[in-house]
């Protein structure tokens, strides 16, 4: 049988044969028959909007791989920013190329004073550090006016090694901000994820050295948040970028969809949902009434897995790990019980609902002193290298602008009606 669709206008009697490449057919061909007839197709379900070749995302199976590596390895052997070279290049680094990466990552973590102390410490003083975040990305766009030379390949490699080297930094500091501690400036003797713990958590002491177990935890959780296909941020950071926006208001866009809590919030919800729920006698009644449809079952479910989310494996285990260090966070036995409930339940088995990568995260950050509201904050971090691994795939595309149509349910032509007659 062919690798191809036939379609068929009844209208028209007119019929078209399409073939099936890398699993898609192409739009264009179908509008050869059917011109002005659109998918319908909210929330783009199944709708491939690019080509892409940085993640593979098996939903069924629960597979995830980095430009052909399994996450399982990466999160194993690799580090985040040998990762986000990984993403951003296509292959992983040589020796001297990991160095030098590295080198340039460390000698940009710093900010603009500027951006410190009259942008970030401007805001009010309980101001939601992800909001804060979200708004210094994109004010970085003014100080850098080199970004809006998107197609000079200097250029543009300097702006992905800032933003990458400075989210740790804009993470902290609003941190840093809105519990009232001093601005801590990079360390640049420390390792990535060492710093980032550096720039949050060093008081007076002259060098801050975090417990080596929770460097190594920060580490893979930034790996396995660095990407994730067409997710609703990468989306709209190619959607974005698809206007020839510069890299910082691209991300400022696509951070700010991070922000919602169907995505890069839910680990904040999570919290949020088992304090709510409080004992493992209570998750039950909680199973319940999410059942009767009050609610949702935070970190559970995803548009792509349909099976269990490969992340989270791999995150339950390093819980254990941080609570080797840091003692049991309490809100696990509540977690594992709504897990193991929730997996027994034909409401959520029928709905192919499994815990995904936020489910575990955010008890575990919690362990480690992040406040709840800095999660979303912890999620962008490293996804800041999938952003712009996407950003800059799509420029090498010259991908069109994005601009889907609609299927238009308004009012048809009417006349104007004066006001003294309506
Ligand atoms: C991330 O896309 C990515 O890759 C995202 C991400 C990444 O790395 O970038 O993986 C990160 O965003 C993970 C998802 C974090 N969000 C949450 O955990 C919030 C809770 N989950 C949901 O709101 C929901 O599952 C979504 C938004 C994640 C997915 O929504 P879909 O695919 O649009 O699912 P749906 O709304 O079509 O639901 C199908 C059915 C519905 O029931 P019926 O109407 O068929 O009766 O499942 C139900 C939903 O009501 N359902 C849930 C549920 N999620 C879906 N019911 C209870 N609890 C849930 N969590």
């Amino acid at each position: 049988m062919p690798d191809s669709i036939t379609i068929t206008d009844n209208r028209t009697g007119q019929s078209l044969e399409i073939p099936i490449r890398n699993g898609g057919v192409s739009s264009a061909e179908w509008q050869k028959i059917l011109p002005g007839i659109w998918f319908h197709d909210p929330g783009l379900t199944t709708t491939a909007m690019t080509e892409s070749a940085i993640s593979y995302l098996d939903g069924d199976a629960g597979i995830l791989r980095y430009r052909g590596y399994p996450i399982e390895q990466l999160a194993e052997e690799s580090t985040y920013l040998e990762v986000a070279y990984l993403l951003l290049k296509g292959e992983l680094p040589n020796e001297e190329q990991y160095k030098q990466w590295v080198s340039d990552i460390t000698h940009h973590t710093f900010i603009h004073e500027n951006v410190r102390k009259r942008f970030l410490e401007g805001f009010h003083y309980d101001a939601h550090p992800m909001g804060m975040l979200v708004s210094a990305i994109a004010a970085l766009s003014t100080f850098y006016l080199d970004a809006k030379e998107i197609y000079n390949p200097a250029a543009r490699e300097k702006q992905i090694v800032r933003l990458i080297a400075k989210m740790p930094t804009l993470a902290a500091a609003a941190h840093r901000f809105s519990v009232g501690m001093p601005f801590v400036y990079p360390d640049n003797e420390l390792p990535f994820a060492a710093n980032f713990l550096s720039m949050m958590w060093k008081v007076a002491e002259p060098h801050y050295s975090a417990n080596p177990a929770l460097v190594k935890a920060i580490d893979v959780l930034f790996i396995l948040h660095a990407d994730h296909e067409q997710n609703c941020s990468t989306t709209a950071m190619r959607t974005a970028g698809s206007a020839h926006a510069d890299p910082y208001s691209s991300a400022a866009a696509a951070a700010a969809s991070l922000y919602g809590p169907r995505h890069g919030g839910a680990n904040e919800a999570v919290v949020r949902m088992l304090t709510e729920i409080g004992s493992m006698e209570n998750v039950g009644d909680y199973v319940k009434s999410v059942k009767a449809g009050h609610g949702r079952l935070q970190g559970f479910g995803h548009r792509v897995y349909k099976n269990y989310d490969p992340r989270a494996r791999i995150i339950k285990r390093v819980a254990y790990e941080v609570f080797e260090v840091t003692g049991k966070n309490p809100l696990l036995d509540i977690a594992l019980k709504l897990e193991e409930v929730a997996l027994n339940d034909d409401y959520f088995v029928s709905r192919r609902l499994y815990p995904n990568v936020d489910f575990y995260s955010g008890i575990i950050y919690q362990a480690m002193g992040f406040p709840v509201d800095m999660f979303p904050v912890l999620f962008a971090i490293p996804r800041m290298s999938g952003w712009l691994a996407h950003w800059s795939e799509l420029l090498d595309q010259d991908s069109k602008i994005v601009r889907p149509r609609q299927v238009y349910s308004g009012a048809p032509e009417r006349k104007y009606v004066p006001i003294d007659q309506r």
